[in-house]
């Protein structure tokens, strides 16, 4: 895709991680420049020179296909005199309360100078109300000029760039000034259906949206621990439901739970920004509690298997959050060898890109070249992520490098019957 850059507007994009990138070279690849600002000075380094800091499929092509057009830079001088628009995309972690963290987006609206002319699009997750808050700073700070827009991302790691090209909608929450048409104008060529809405709705479509998909995970996750405890099979009752059309098939695949930079931070962030506001948003609480018991289901059916886990070796295939991506942000792995470690078992770990990120966060583990070495002389097997070549292996090979024959599923992402036809014992979530 390709357009031309004097017929489209610039834009500026604070903030280049993975949703700040995509935003960037989709944008690019519309036909905009796009005038990047990030305050890590190495990651701005590495992007001027070429190299992208994420793995994410066909990022680094985008990038480089509309090399000409993307800018990188520490500073926001070059954004802010290029580009009307500043699509903000820093991160907002949780806090230890759960609230969503805002300094970096409060230090991104303290920078920006007094202007008629500027509009922050806001892409990072927020909670309801930072809109208004923001225009309140503004007008404090003198640059009541500034607009402000409310443009949540979507796009889902592991098919971003795709997700950009193609988003099931856009929204956009805003006073229905300049600064709205200007957004919705970038986005036309897209032929996306387009929300325009006010500032508060679009803030709430976002953390609604994961809310509800997260809820709907461990739904499934509730129903497959019923399925165990009666001899249903959670595979085949997800495919009755998804059948339905008002239920649908996607986010009904039973595991070891959600993880990853978005569901867990934004549905607490919801079930404080509830609690603050004096309602008690008992579903959700449900919902986080379930995800936490559920990445400890993999303990207790290994313990099943082979009684105390101390001196076992434990194999796990897979470290990323999901497949696709190299993001360890609140990923299941990271529980699953903390608790192992904790009863006495070594770990060994293979995932195909996420070992750089996850050496910085686990302690302990031996991490291996490949699924096969992993597996060597290892009592049991854990799918963690579920990365389709773990669905290749060759069952009969891998059973004659165990040590034990203990294979857990933790994403019913295994063809069970392969597994078990190799003479292993096969565990999946919810499975008869
Ligand atoms: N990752 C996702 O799948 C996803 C999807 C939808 C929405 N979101 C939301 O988008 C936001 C960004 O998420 P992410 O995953 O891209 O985060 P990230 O951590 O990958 O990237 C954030 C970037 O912002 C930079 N930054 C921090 N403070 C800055 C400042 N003051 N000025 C300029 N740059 C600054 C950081 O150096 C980093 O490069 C979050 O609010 C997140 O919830 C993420």
């Amino acid at each position: 895709m390709s357009g031309s850059s004097s017929s489209r507007e610039p834009i500026g994009v604070i903030g280049t991680g993975y949703v700040g990138l995509v935003t960037a070279a989709g944008f690019a690849a519309l036909g905009s420049d796009v005038y990047c600002v990030d305050i890590d000075v190495e990651k701005v380094r590495g992007l001027q020179e070429g190299r992208v800091p994420i793995w994410e499929p066909g990022l680094e092509e985008l990038i480089a296909e509309h090399r000409e057009r993307l800018h990188f830079s520490t500073d926001v001088a070059a954004a802010l005199e290029h580009a009307r628009l500043l699509f903000v995309a820093v991160g907002t972690p949780p806090t230890y309360s759960g609230d969503a963290d805002l300094s970096a987006v409060h230090a991104v609206v303290d920078a920006m100078p007094s202007s008629d002319r500027h509009a922050l699009v806001m892409k990072s997750t927020v909670p309801v109300g930072t809109g208004e808050s923001i225009e309140r700073a503004f007008a404090e700070q003198g640059k009541g000029g500034f607009r402000y827009v409310s443009c949540p991302e979507f796009l889902k790691e592991g098919s971003a760039v795709r997700d950009f090209l193609e988003p099931d909608r856009v929204v956009i929450g805003d006073r229905g000034d300049w600064a709205g048409d200007a957004v919705e104008e970038l986005y036309a060529p897209l032929d996306a259906p387009v929300v325009r809405t006010d500032v508060k709705s679009a803030e709430m479509v976002k953390l609604a949206s994961n809310a509800f998909l997260a809820t709907k995970i461990s739904f499934i996750n509730e129903i497959a621990n019923v399925c165990e405890e009666t001899g249903a099979d959670v595979v085949e009752v997800a495919r009755g439901m998804g059948l339905d059309d008002r239920i649908g098939p996607k986010f009904l695949q039973a595991g070891i739970g959600f993880g990853g930079s978005c569901f867990p931070k934004d549905v607490s962030a919801l079930k404080q920004l509830a609690g603050n506001s004096g309602y008690h948003f008992q579903l959700l609480n449900a919902v986080i509690e379930v995800n936490e018991l559920q990445k400890r289901r993999v303990m207790s059916k290994l313990q099943k298997y082979l009684g105390t886990l101390v001196g076992k070796e434990v194999a796990l295939l897979g470290l990323a959050f999901k497949p696709n991506t190299d993001d360890m942000r609140e990923a299941s792995s990271l529980v699953l060898a903390g608790r192992l470690q904790a009863d006495g078992a070594r770990v060994r770990a293979y995932d195909p890109v996420a070992e750089e990120a996850a050496r910085g966060l686990m302690s302990g583990v031996d991490f291996s070249d490949s699924a096969l070495q992993a597996i060597e002389g290892a009592d049991a097997v854990v799918l963690v992520t579920e990365w389709p070549e773990f669905a290749e292996l060759d069952w009969a090979d891998v059973a004659s490098r165990m040590r034990g024959d203990l294979v857990i599923d933790g994403r019913n992402a295994l063809p069970g019957d392969g597994v078990r036809a190799a003479g292993l014992a096969y565990e999946g979530i919810g499975r008869r």
